[in-house]
């Protein structure tokens, strides 16, 4: 490992049951079943599945319905088009087809690969054509259509890094009057009841091919600002989330070097990549101070938990997936609609972060069908012992900070046995700290070449040797609430008065949380094991890739829209690398 001495350039600028009617189904996914006739199933909500083993899973809409096989009939309709001779998609079929029912779609498709002849290959790229162009540049400063100015455009001035030693000025989140400990249950909506039954519009269309409805679609003017103070704090804690991204993927780039990279796998093209990540945290971060106005936080000052490129990596798919998951948590609970269409725009880019993230470390890519949303107080709670001080004056947020719940046997992503992991194989105590890489070379994936094996940087990587699996044990041990984190240590961890001893754990990931006992050994540790629920039937597992855990003393029924009601009954959250 050869680090650059203490980081010289960085950056500056750091200013900166409801009973619906009669015809309506109620889904959370909104997922419409698909009535026989004119016959709509009325499914009652919040049904708790029967436990198999000790696994408690709830479903949310109660759904289970086998739909029509729908490969079946693209198969039959491909087949209709198939007698013109031997395509290439039959040529490939020597090497055994990838969907195995998938038949009779062969299709009229170029066979190039066996044609390549690599010695025609270009070997000079100098001038080539000259195609129609013009000059033209950007407008700048003044001149019109010139675009805002970037809060944090360059890397100019000098960062420090590593913990806090000093004594806060202020303890606790921003608060004011409150109105009880919990949110209670209210019935449906009353006018919530759309429901099509025959495919055709129900109201007059405001203007041609424009079906009447939605929100912000009446010809009034958009107001891109946040539109109350859950909108507020949201936006906050997006933007502090925004500076440590912007900080850390240049930290990396800073402080290991072009060799430490290369031996990781990375090449300089990889690095530009990186590079270019960090750049766009500085349009996020412009845009998320823009929306909230001049209390928008500036960057703050960090302690990382990674020495090595690999746990670089590894802190970096953590920490993108608790930001991604963050925002997809309240988004659609802002009161400003058009703070949401920026911020989806924003975080879509967030999402392709953390792939890239993933696929720099080895990891399969995406492997779940549904990216999931948490809290914005779990997202705080992951986010705040990474920042060890703020500026003076910097605005403080609303939100909860949990108490820590370790897991003892999270699977080291570095190891081609995951199962070899031994207890506590991670760089410390904090939720999204990296996996240990530097493990004895004949236990580590990172340099092997074998399928199923490696796990060097690349576009996917199967894990013959899963890094988790349903059924496995995991053990756990929680922090008392009461301890001093975030900046300046000026945030305290709390649990709410309202809840009980932890008696369950609560896997939150895709669409679903899914609640499995909790076996105490003593006061602050404990197991249980990996449920095996599926997101749909003949799905796949729920529990995968980067996702949350929580301590509860309740398996409430919850679902993507209403998950915070969880937080009152929040013991401790963690953050579990499935696979
Ligand atoms: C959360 O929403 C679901 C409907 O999707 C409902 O069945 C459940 O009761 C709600 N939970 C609480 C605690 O309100
Ligand atoms: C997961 O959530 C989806 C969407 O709400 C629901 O249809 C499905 O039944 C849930 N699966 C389980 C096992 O709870
Ligand atoms: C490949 O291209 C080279 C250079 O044009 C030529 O000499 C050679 O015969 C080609 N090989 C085949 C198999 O076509
Ligand atoms: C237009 O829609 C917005 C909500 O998107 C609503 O607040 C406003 O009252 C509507 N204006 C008119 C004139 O109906
Ligand atoms: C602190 O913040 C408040 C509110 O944003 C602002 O009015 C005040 O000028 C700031 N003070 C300093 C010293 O920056
Ligand atoms: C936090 O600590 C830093 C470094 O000691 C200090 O400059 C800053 O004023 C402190 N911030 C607050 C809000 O007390
Ligand atoms: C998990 O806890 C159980 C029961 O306390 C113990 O037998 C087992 O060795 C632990 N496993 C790991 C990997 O720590
Ligand atoms: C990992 O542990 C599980 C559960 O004991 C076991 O079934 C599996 O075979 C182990 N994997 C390997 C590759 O030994
Ligand atoms: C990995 O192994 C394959 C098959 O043995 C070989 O073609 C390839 O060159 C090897 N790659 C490296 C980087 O060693
Ligand atoms: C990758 O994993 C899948 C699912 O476990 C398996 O079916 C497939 O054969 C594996 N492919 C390779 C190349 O190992
Ligand atoms: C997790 O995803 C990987 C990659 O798609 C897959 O091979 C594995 O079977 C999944 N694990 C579970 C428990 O579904």
């Amino acid at each position: 490992m050869k680090f650059k001495s203490f980081i010289t350039s960085a950056l500056l600028a750091a200013v900166c049951n409801a009973v619906p009617a009669p015809v309506v189904t109620q889904i959370s996914d909104g997922q419409i079943q698909a009535p026989t006739g004119n016959v709509v199933t009325q499914i009652p909500d919040g049904q708790i599945q029967a436990p198999t083993g000790e696994v408690v899973t709830q479903i949310s809409d109660g759904q289970i319905q086998a739909p029509t096989s729908v490969a079946s009939s693209k198969a039959s309709v491909a087949t209709g088009g198939a007698a013109q001779g031997i395509y290439a998609s039959q040529a490939s079929s020597e090497y055994g087809s990838q969907v195995g029912f998938y038949t009779g779609a062969d299709a009229p498709y170029k066979s190039n690969d066996a044609s390549i002849n690599l010695s025609e290959l270009a070997t000079s790229f100098g001038l080539n054509s000259a195609v129609n162009a013009i000059h033209t540049a950007a407008p700048t400063g003044t001149e019109s259509g010139a675009a805002a100015p970037l809060r944090s455009s360059l890397v100019t001035g000098s960062t420090t890094h590593g913990p806090f030693s000093g004594v806060p000025t202020t303890i606790g989140a921003v608060t004011t009057v409150t109105l009880g400990l919990t949110v209670p249950t209210l019935p449906l909506n009353p006018t919530a009841t759309y429901y099509n039954t025959d495919g055709k519009l129900t109201k007059p269309e405001p203007a041609p091919y424009t079906p009447a409805g939605g929100l912000g679609t009446n010809g009034s003017l958009p107001r891109y600002m946040v539109e109350s103070d859950f909108d507020y704090e949201s936006i906050t804690l997006g933007l502090y989330q925004e500076w440590i991204e912007l900080d850390t993927f240049n930290n990396g780039l800073a402080t290991f070097t072009e060799e430490d990279f290369a031996a990781a796998g990375l090449s300089n093209e990889d690095r530009e990549l990186i590079r270019f990540m960090a750049q766009q945290e500085e349009g996020h971060a412009t845009l998320l101070t823009n929306m909230l106005g001049h209390t928008a936080p500036p960057q703050c000052t960090y302690n990382y938990p990674y020495t090595t490129v690999r746990e670089f990596l590894d802190f970096n798919q953590k920490l993108t997936r608790f930001g991604e998951s963050g925002v997809w948590g309240f988004i659609n609970h802002l009161d400003s609609r058009e703070v949401g269409q920026l911020l989806a725009q924003s975080i879509a880019t967030e999402a392709r972060q953390q792939m890239a993230f993933r696929q720099m470390s080895g990891l399969f890519p995406m492997p779940v069908y549904f990216e999931t949303g948490i809290p914005q107080s779990w997202s705080w709670t992951f986010l705040a012992p990474y920042i060890s001080s703020c500026p003076a004056n910097t605005t403080r947020l609303a939100w909860q900070n949990f108490p820590a719940l370790h897991i003892v046997n999270q699977p080291n992503i570095n190891r081609w046995s995951a199962n070899d992991t031994g207890a506590n194989e991670v760089t410390g105590e904090r939720a999204a700290d990296p996996s240990i890489s530097t493990i004895p070379v004949e236990e580590s994936c990172e340099n092997l070449n074998v399928t199923g094996y490696s796990c060097g940087p690349a576009i996917s990587r199967n894990r013959s040797e899963p890094l988790s699996f349903a059924g496995k044990q995991v053990n756990f041990t929680w922090d008392a609430p009461g301890l001093a984190v975030g900046p300046n240590n000026s945030y305290t961890t709390s649990v709410n008065p309202v809840a009980g001893e932890p008696m369950f754990v609560a896997w939150a990931a895709q669409l679903n949380l899914t609640y499995t006992p909790l076996i105490k050994t003593s006061p602050n540790s404990g197991y249980t094991y990996q449920p095996a629920a599926q997101n749909y039937q003949g799905g796949e597992g729920i529990v995968n890739g980067t996702m949350f855990v929580a301590l509860t003393d309740t398996d409430m029924f919850l679902t993507p829209f209403n998950l915070s009601m969880i937080n009152p009954h929040v013991i401790a959250l963690g953050l579990y690398q499935a696979g």
